[in-house]
């Protein structure tokens, strides 16, 4: 017999007629004249109760079902008397495809706490909690695709494996096969990366931005959606070292296009999860923040307030907080000043432009006064920086003195200086941290909860 789904067991056309349904057991309770099943299959986050009648059902039958166990139940649907479920399944007949014995299955009580679930994290997809969490992900991965291709933006490859680094932090994971106990020297003693895989040294990406620029100057407008790798040190709730990026890149935009997009593109990733996601969302929003469906729909119908680096200093200076780290204009901003702004000052998405040179990469376009360049960060409530981007450098002379102010190997350069040399234009992007924006749509505070396998530093177990 065809299995049905357990999202589609609800639809109300399947009440009175036989149904299979496969998944594996939540809870089982009951006495002894019937036993009650919660079975998931991970289709929703909404439990099937199977009803097993103990005239039909042998204990030795039931023995095996439990939690953690995977079945296959055939049976009646019929409309269901209990609280909080609206059919249940009366089971006529059961397989057990395999067993999880309780003593050593690691979720076999409810309620664990998230930090628990993280050294489980190779089951935890299992929980109601993760279940809910990756059905959004994945459905915000969807209306990314869709948002873009609806706008007529082409999906653009941009490699893992680099030779550049993009945002000049020197934060990257090196990629070699050199024999890391016996490597080839030249004469002078360094590594003689000719040697080496590529003949030159290679790293993990931070970025796609650069080859992003060159589709954008051929194709008009592209997006890139990949993962991003940065060996910072950085052991915060906001940080991985595996990161999925979006990365938008367009032709004739400039800096004001660009934050029109930003600010319009984040505002559909969160309309789509509320119209497509509400069971998860409600689900996460009774368990772990009341105030979720509030948030989402005040970003979503509020416009974001576009201000200057130099004016938000002015507003922090003028705040009187006592903040951790001290503000003065030329600094890079904490968290802590992003939230200010955003939650306590204006109480609304801030896109804060114009950043001091100093603190952005070189591609950044140059504005007059020789000291600010056409940055914009999208700062949100509980997350801080969701997406950072600038409209880029497109005269040719300004960017190379930039490259060299800046020490950047010019021989990692050259194919990007090109964009500059043969029919450049004026062009603008940005990236939004993926999981920056899980975070916010799910209302989850550590960013190691929406990826199924975080990388941190002395985390790479799963
Ligand atoms: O601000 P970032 O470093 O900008 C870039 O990489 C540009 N090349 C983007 C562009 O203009 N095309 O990173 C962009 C976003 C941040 O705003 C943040 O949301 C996220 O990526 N991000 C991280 N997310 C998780 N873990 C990390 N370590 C992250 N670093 C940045
Ligand atoms: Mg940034």
């Amino acid at each position: 017999m065809k299995r049905t789904k357990i999202v589609d067991i609800f639809a109300p056309e399947h009440i009175g007629s036989e149904v299979c349904v496969k998944g594996w057991v939540r809870t089982r309770r009951g006495n002894k004249n019937v036993q009650f099943v919660a079975l998931n299959d991970g289709s929703t986050v909404r439990n099937l109760q199977v009803v097993f009648d103990l005239t039909k059902f042998s204990d030795e039958q039931l023995k095996p079902v439990t939690t953690g166990s995977s079945i296959c139940v055939i049976g009646k649907l019929v409309e269901s008397m209990g609280k909080g479920q609206t059919c249940e399944v009366q089971a006529d007949s059961l397989e057990i495809y395999g067993t999880a014995d309780p003593n050593e299955y690691p979720l076999q009580k409810k309620g664990h706490t998230l930090e628990f679930l993280r050294e489980k994290a190779h089951l935890r997809p299992r929980t109601a909690t993760f279940g809910a969490i990756l059905r959004i992900r994945s459905a915000l991965a969807f209306a990314i695709h869709k948002f873009f291709q609806e706008k007529g933006f082409f999906y653009l490859h941009t490699p893992l494996i680099t030779g550049s680094d993009c945002e000049g932090a020197g934060a990257m994971f090196q990629v070699t096969t050199l024999p890391l106990d016996k490597l080839p020297k030249t004469d002078d003693g360094s590594i003689d990366y000719s040697k080496d895989f590529f003949g030159k040294p290679t790293a993990l990406t931070v970025s796609g931005q650069l080859e992003g620029e060159l589709g954008a100057t051929a194709l008009g407008a592209i997006y890139t959606f990949g993962p991003t790798f940065r060996a910072e040190n950085s052991n915060t709730p906001r940080h991985l070292a595996e990161f999925w990026m979006i990365e938008p890149e367009m032709a004739f935009y400039d800096i004001t296009d660009n934050m029109d997009l930003a600010e319009e593109f984040v505002k559909y990733c969160i309309g789509y999860a509320l119209d497509n996601c509400r069971d998860d969302i409600n689900f996460l929003m009774e368990h772990f923040d009341a105030k979720l469906v509030e948030r989402l729909e005040f970003v979503l119908h509020n416009d974001f307030v576009r201000l200057p680096y130099t004016e938000g200093i002015e507003i922090l200076k003028a705040s009187g907080k006592k903040f951790e780290f001290p503000v003065e204009w030329g600094v890079d901003l904490q968290s802590e000043h992003e939230r200010f702004l955003v939650e306590e000052h204006f109480k609304r998405p801030v896109i804060l432009t114009d950043y001091p040179k100093e603190i952005k990469a070189f591609y950044m376009k140059q504005n007059d006064d020789g000291r600010t360049v056409r940055a914009m960060d999208v700062l949100f409530p509980m997350i801080g920086e969701i997406i950072g981007g600038s409209e880029r450098e497109a005269d040719y002379d300004k960017l190379l003195a930039r490259i060299e102010e800046l020490n950047i190997p010019m021989k990692d350069m050259w194919w990007y200086l090109d964009t500059r040399r043969f029919g450049t234009v004026p062009h603008s992007g940005f990236g939004l941290g993926f999981e920056r924006l899980v975070l916010f749509v799910t209302g989850m505070t550590n960013i190691r909860d929406v990826i199924p396998f975080p990388r941190t530093p002395n985390n790479a177990e799963f």
